[in-house]
């Protein structure tokens, strides 16, 4: 138990295991992209970043509360390296958010918006990845993917079954199964908790459209064309 000061105010702490989770008690909303309570945390995205007294940077995710300290979460300099992370992140990521299937409840794009980040500076160098629609119920798309890796503890912590990690490393780092498989060759279960933390469209739900394309596709499926007899109108 102790005392925080946050933007000038003292807020008292007791067992939030974080930082972040002082602020948040404080009533203050900071973005975030990778920390969610019931996982690990990982401490990947940096937005939940704020500053010390001494200009010290921090992401409060990461961070244990202590007696004492002082905060400021909502800085000039914070401000402009969120937005610069931000924009960053859209810059390593496919842009077809209007025809997203995640689009209006993808959080990138929401704090896209929030953080006023409108034009992007820097080049996609990335040559773009192919979809694995290998799974009856989800598409993996790595070209939406943030590396935040909710997907990866979702599915080790919270499911048990890891049929998702990290491979390559730098610029090449993706998030995919082991071994370049793809998902319908792993020990998926398709329970979807992957998709339900996944900030982006990078893993989505298969939709209709998609499930009549993987039907007409497999050549083992026998489809029967029926024509609908003509209505003679009176
Ligand atoms: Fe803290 Fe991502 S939320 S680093």
């Amino acid at each position: 138990m102790g005392y925080m000061m946050i933007d000038g105010r003292k807020i008292e702490f007791t067992d939030e295991k974080n930082v972040l989770s002082v602020i948040r008690k404080a009533g203050i909303n900071i973005p975030t992209l990778c920390y969610h309570s019931e996982v690990s945390t990982f401490g990947a995205c940096r937005l939940c970043m704020v500053e010390d007294e001494r200009g010290k940077m921090f992401a409060s995710c990461s961070e244990e509360p202590r007696d004492g300290m002082t905060i400021y979460t909502n800085s000039g300099r914070i401000k402009k390296y969120r937005k610069l992370i931000v924009e960053l992140l859209l810059a390593a990521h496919c842009r077809d958010c209007t025809t997203c299937v995640k689009s209006g409840e993808c959080i990138l794009q929401e704090l896209a918006h929030r953080l006023g980040v409108n034009t992007i500076r820097f080049e996609n160098t990335r040559e773009p990845y192919e979809l694995d629609t290998s799974s009856p119920s989800l598409v993996r798309d790595p070209n939406k993917c943030i590396l935040c890796g909710d997907c990866v503890r979702a599915c080790e912590e919270l499911q048990g079954i890891g049929a998702l990690g990290f491979a390559f490393r730098g610029t090449d780092a993706m998030v995919m199964p082991a071994f370049n498989k793809k998902i319908a060759q792993t020990d998926c279960v398709n329970c979807g908790q992957c998709r339900v933390y996944c900030p982006t469209g990078a893993i989505s739900i298969k939709t209709h459209t998609d499930l009549v394309w993987d039907a007409l596709a497999d050549p083992n499926v026998r489809v029967v064309a029926q024509i609908a007899p003509a209505v003679r109108v009176a």
